[in-house]
């Protein structure tokens, strides 16, 4: 079979591009400690207010006796609840996220804050914030008519000055 010469570089031009894009994309992952979303934990969404995990008084910053902070926040459309949290810099902060209605993203514009917020399931990311700064929240999939609408923000504090929220009640002590 005969293939023309010009023809043949253009086909390793177009393969050696791909590669080069593939490539970019592993090393870029890599440097910003991006993982594929693998959180693969269900939970009602319809029922999300009756789960003793995001219901109401449960949302927000919580740290547990061994000092992990956990962050609990509701999409729906259209809005992030609560609305606003504080969370301390340069220190792991897990965020879990749960849908009420329909399919939300959310993204954090200049850090690795960004999921997929699917209904039924709850995204769980871990991150750290290098600096203090206030950042927004924005969903980044089409959920309605208020997409544009749904906005929040988050305000990463200097750890020094970060007032931590008092320790999550456990069942069995009465904290003080
Ligand atoms: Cu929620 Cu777009």
């Amino acid at each position: 079979m005969h293939i023309d010469p010009l023809e043949k570089k253009w086909g390793y031009i177009s393969i050696g591009m791909a590669g080069l894009f593939v490539g970019i994309i592993m090393i870029d992952s890599f440097i910003h400690g991006i993982d594929a979303p693998s959180n693969v934990e269900t939970i009602n969404s319809a029922r999300l207010h009756l789960t003793k995990e995001f219901a109401e008084d449960n949302l927000g910053v919580q740290v547990d006796e061994k000092g992990k902070i956990t962050v609990r926040i509701v999409a729906a459309r259209y809005g992030f609840f609560p609305k606003h949290v504080t969370v301390p810099a340069e220190t792991p902060v897990t965020f879990r996220w749960a849908s009420m209605d329909v399919l939300h993203g959310v993204h954090m514009p200049m850090t690795n804050m960004s999921t997929m917020i699917v209904p039924g399931y709850v995204s769980e990311v871990t991150t750290s914030f290098p600096k203090p700064a206030k950042y927004p929240l924005l969903c980044n999939e089409y959920c309605g008519l208020g997409h544009d609408h749904m906005w929040s923000n988050i305000t990463v504090e200097a750890k020094e000055t970060w007032q931590a929220p008092s320790i999550t009640k456990t069942e069995e002590t009465g904290n003080e």
